[in-house]
């Protein structure tokens, strides 16, 4: 199974005719589970499940027109055709070509999301890119399907169809036609997500060449599927109650295992700079003096601040130039 057999599974006939443009505009979001390790890498089929909380507003809008050759527009600027960027957004395209068609896509994307706030963003670029081919082929799909095509480009990005809290479902299947994510039924107004920015640089290792290598050799990844099937169960009860003390240890405790995996790899992954710990004993220190927060982190340095706005002014005297965000208002 390819993901073009998918894609032909999900929009049947692939010579649908295009309109003269195509929109998509998608929220970034942040697991409080995380995704870590794929069954499948050529589909991106995760190990677990995974479970996420979407920003709201900040995200990616994207618009594609047909064109005659590739043209890809980042935030204003004309991205280089040999850049790591360029390279796999034309790999995806690749996948919805068809002789029928112009042989090109001029894609123009804008990030909602500040540059500055450190936030991967392919998990928002490439669901935003999924419902833009729907508009541009009129294909009309359910959310399940255009979050199964969002995740061929990234896996996370699976859960960036949808706003507020998302599952994605590992699923079974060898096609992953049931690796999909939905949202959960659940609002949490006053539910806060702080960006705290330690460093953009480029990082040394991509989240794929490291979910790789932990799923290949860390001897504590085999730990690692029972300890998300617990915590998913708990962060579910936990936003069905607002409980949220279990809500941030558990998502914290979630992401230290993740990185406690990837660390136990061989050659060791470690997305850690020493400002991200002094973060994470600030965050820790905190709640030593009763304010509740916590942190998650992805495959970067930066820290994630989970908390509830009526502390936002006591977290944000400890963390300068944090980006604070409101999930549902
Ligand atoms: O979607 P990818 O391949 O960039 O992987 C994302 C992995 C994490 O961000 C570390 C966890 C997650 O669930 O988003």
């Amino acid at each position: 199974m390819t993901k073009q057999d998918v894609i032909h599974k999900i929009t049947g006939a692939r010579n649908s005719p295009a309109k003269s443009s195509g929109h998509g505009k998608a929220p970034a979001n942040i697991a409080l589970v995380k995704y870590w390790g794929k069954r499948n890498a050529g589909l991106n089929l995760p190990v677990t499940s995974s479970l996420s909380i979407s920003l709201g507003g900040l995200g990616t809008d994207t618009t594609i027109e047909p064109a005659a050759t590739d043209e890809f527009i980042l935030n204003g600027l004309p991205v280089p055709p040999d850049t790591a960027f360029a390279k796999r957004l034309r790999e995806y395209l690749d996948l919805f070509r068809a002789p029928s068609r112009p042989t090109g896509f001029r894609v123009l994307t804008h990030n909602t999301i500040p540059t500055a706030a450190g936030l991967a963003s392919s998990a928002s670029g490439y669901a935003a890119l999924a419902l833009a081919l729907d508009d541009l082929f009129n294909w009309n799909l359910s959310r399940c399907d255009l979050s199964i095509l969002a995740r061929l480009g990234s896996g996370s990005a699976s859960r960036s169809v949808y706003n507020g809290f998302a599952e994605w479902h590992a699923g079974t299947r060898d096609d992953g036609m049931d690796s999909f994510a939905e949202p959960l039924d659940a609002t949490w107004p006053g539910l806060s997500i702080g960006l705290v920015k330690i460093s953009l640089a480029e990082k040394s290792i991509s989240s794929r060449d490291a979910m790789k290598r932990t799923v290949e050799n860390s001897s504590l990844y085999s730990a690692w599927p029972a300890h998300v099937a617990r915590d998913l169960a708990t962060v579910k009860q936990a936003i069905a109650a607002r409980d949220f003390e279990t809500l941030g240890r558990t998502a914290e405790n979630n992401a230290l295992a993740m990185h406690a995996t990837a660390i136990a790899a061989w050659p060791p992954a470690l997305f850690w700079l020493p400002e991200s710990v002094k973060a994470m004993q600030t965050v820790w220190h905190l709640r030593a003096t009763g304010v509740p927060v916590y942190f998650t982190m992805d495959a970067g340095p930066n820290l994630k601040l989970i908390a509830e706005n009526k502390h936002a002014v006591e977290i944000q005297k400890h963390f300068h130039g944090m980006e604070w965000i409101q999930p549902f208002g």
